[in-house]
């Protein structure tokens, strides 16, 4: 047994007729926080996609706690205890950040049994919690499409570019969330901001054209100069 929660390994996914991944492979070490690097159209989302069984695999592995995921469809790979926070925050703007969470459970309990878990990490949406979603600022968006991840009790959170789009004093207060959720759970984040990526993830995976191109921990990738040059375009 690995102590890999989850483990990707080549993996092949079309979209439509598009060969989109062509060979990606990802491990996950439990408890800790692995994030996906690469330049915009590499694939990123669409692994993350493929884990959740939104986009087809057509060969290759997903293997979760030592059973495969791949065949499987989006809801029952949520019921597993993966919890996937989409690019853009998929919350549903019309209703109210409390109604927002209580749909996010999938059983009797999981809302009351987390809820303080939530407010302790995102305080505001306590404050927050009859406005309708859509009245949120982006930052808060992002803290209510996260904390709908966190009703559920899962124990693998995949999470789409959290910072896009916001400001840097909310993307501070986000990275402080995200690590302390982090303490219980493992993550395997998306995320382009470089210096983000720094502060938050143990390791890293660089995608590049739908292939996986390079992994290994994040504090040696300050090292590759020529790497993080050659992939990601960061100086
Ligand atoms: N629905 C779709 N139909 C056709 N091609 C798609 C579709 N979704 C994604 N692609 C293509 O698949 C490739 C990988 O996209 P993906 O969204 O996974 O990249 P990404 O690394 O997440 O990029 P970004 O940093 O811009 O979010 C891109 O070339 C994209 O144009
Ligand atoms: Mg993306």
């Amino acid at each position: 047994m690995s102590d890999n929660i989850l483990e990707v390994r080549d993996i092949h996914t079309f979209i439509g007729q598009f060969h989109i991944l062509e060979g990606v492979s990802v491990s996950v070490p439990s408890g800790a926080i692995t994030v996906l690097l690469g330049r915009n159209g590499a694939g990123k989302t669409t692994t993350l996609r493929s884990i959740m069984g939104l986009n087809q695999v057509t060969q290759g592995d997903i293997s979760y706690m030592n059973g495969s995921l791949v065949g499987k469809n989006a809801h029952k790979i949520a019921q597993l205890g993966i919890g996937y926070v989409p690019e853009h925050r998929a919350i549903f703007k019309e209703l109210s950040v409390r109604e927002n969470l209580q749909i996010a459970a999938r059983k009797k309990g999981d809302l009351e049994n987390n809820l303080d878990f939530v407010f302790e990490l995102f305080p505001d949406l306590k404050r927050l919690i009859e406005l309708p979603g859509g009245n949120l600022s982006g930052g808060q968006q992002q803290m209510l499409a996260i904390a709908r991840a966190l009703v559920p009790d899962n124990g693998l959170l995949l999470i789409d570019e959290p910072s896009e789009g916001l400001a840097p004093i909310i993307i501070q207060q986000l990275i402080a969330a995200i690590r302390t959720l982090a303490a219980n759970k493992t993550v395997l984040l998306v995320e382009q901001n470089f210096r983000v990526a720094s502060l938050l993830a143990d390791y890293f995976v660089i995608i590049d054209d739908g292939h996986s191109v390079a992994s290994g921990s994040m504090a040696d990738l300050h090292k590759e100069h020529e790497l993080v040059q050659r992939y990601l375009g960061v100086a």
